[in-house]
């Protein structure tokens, strides 16, 4: 196991009518600005479930951050923050809203030019607003987590970004504000919160037991549950499980001390960023020929997965992975999720396009062993084709 620091401050506060504990959790007299999406929080009621529990105190909202949240976007909530003098910042929403109310609480007490802080991997970053929120759509884990990944629509980019100042103060988890999600949200964030866990976990042994051992629970909830949220989006024990497994699985836990990957979400942000796919739906796509090009340096982690998640146990080696990468494939057609670039009519040209603009944003070494060049980059693209 490698040597690591675990810190993670976030208070979770998990159940049915968790919202009505809002109140206890932010400065008396702070003054909120609520921030939220494209207003699925005002028809699922949400909104004014936030708005009765934070009675007395004195509130702003701003919305319409969208998915894959925009600079552009985000700076006109930072102008109404500084104006009005907002101090505590509340996200109702999913993964977006968080990450974009994150970029908020960090871009206004900032001097310099707020796109810095994006480029800049936050490295400059001093110190953030205070901010909760209250979670819609479990998949990014950013509710329990230091990270965000904002676009900037004009240089198409979308990057990730990370600072301590950026756990959110704490985070309500009701899974029963999850039941108004259509299937393609309930799937990408299955699928998202899936590919956290084989991101940390399908590398190369480094005798971390406890945390093999916890990414594997997560992942056989994940597969056990996942198509049970399609077919029966009301039961409150799944859509409790995969909340709370989609917060364990990028809460820093399951990543200490083990060597980690994330070349699939990098690759995935920029066919984002050019051709608008959701997160999850890069994922799906990327993730099964990553496996298979980079096999070989992945192979012991594979075997382990193969017997442990999809219970393949015999045959060679070789028949073991592919199985393994097959029945990946079949879990995510059964919630939905193509996994080919042609399902989404993004051809051989693009794929040009998209490794010209990982050499850009630096994305030059990525993966466990930052191997992981613009060339192979290009040969696991194809393999989506
Ligand atoms: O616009 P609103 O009204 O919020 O509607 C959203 C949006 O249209 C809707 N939705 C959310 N909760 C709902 C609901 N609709 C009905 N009922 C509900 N309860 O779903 C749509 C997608 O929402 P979004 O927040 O974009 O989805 P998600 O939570 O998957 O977040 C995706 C973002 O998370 C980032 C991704 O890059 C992407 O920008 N990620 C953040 C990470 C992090 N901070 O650690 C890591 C992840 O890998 C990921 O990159
Ligand atoms: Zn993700």
């Amino acid at each position: 196991m490698n040597n690591f620091k675990f810190y993670n401050p976030t208070k979770i506060i998990f159940g049915a009518g968790a919202i009505k504990e809002l109140a206890g959790e932010i400065p008396q007299n702070a003054r909120v600005l609520i921030t939220y999406g494209g207003g699925s929080v005002r028809k699922n009621g949400v909104l004014e479930e936030v708005y009765e529990a934070l009675q007395g105190f004195e509130t702003g909202e701003f919305g319409g951050i969208e998915p894959n949240p925009s600079y552009e976007t985000l700076m006109r909530c930072v102008e109404k923050v500084r104006q009005d003098k907002f101090d505590f910042l509340l996200a109702v929403g999913g993964g977006s809203v968080i990450d974009g109310t994150k970029f908020i609480a960090a871009a206004v007490p900032y001097q310099a030019e707020a796109w810095e802080i994006v480029k800049t991997r936050a490295c400059k970053v001093v110190n953030s607003l205070t901010f909760g929120t209250v979670l819609t759509l479990p998949a990014s884990g950013s509710e329990m987590n230091c990270g965000s990944v904002i676009s900037h629509r004009q240089l198409r980019a979308k990057l990730p970004f990370a600072h301590p100042s950026l756990f959110p103060r704490f985070s309500i988890l009701d899974p029963t504000k999850t039941y108004s999600l259509p299937p393609r949200q309930i799937a990408n964030g299955v699928i998202d919160a899936f590919v956290h866990i084989t991101e940390q976990y399908l590398t190369y042994p480094v005798e971390g037991k406890p945390q093999d051992r916890f990414a594997e629970g997560l992942l056989l909830t994940l597969v056990e549950e996942g198509p049970r949220a399609l077919a029966e989006p009301e039961n409150y024990n799944v859509r409790a499980n995969i909340m709370w497994c989609a917060a364990l699985a990028l809460n820093g836990l399951i990543g200490a001390g083990v060597p980690q990957d994330w070349a699939t979400h990098m690759i995935g942000h920029e066919i984002t960023a050019l051709c608008g796919l959701d997160h999850a739906q890069t994922l799906a796509v990327v993730m099964p020929a990553m496996l298979k090009i980079r096999s070989r340096e992945k192979k012991e982690k594979l075997l382990q997965y193969a017997e442990r998640i999809w219970g393949i146990k015999t045959g060679s080696e070789d028949d073991r992975i592919s199985g393994a990468i097959e029945k990946t494939k079949e879990y995510f057609a059964v919630m939905q999720a193509p996994t080919s670039l042609s399902a989404y009519n993004i051809n051989g040209e693009t794929i040009t396009t998209i490794v010209g603009r990982l050499k850009d944003h630096g994305m030059t070494n990525l993966g466990e062993r930052r191997n992981v060049t613009p060339e192979v980059a290009e040969m696991i693209l194809r393999e989506c084709l």
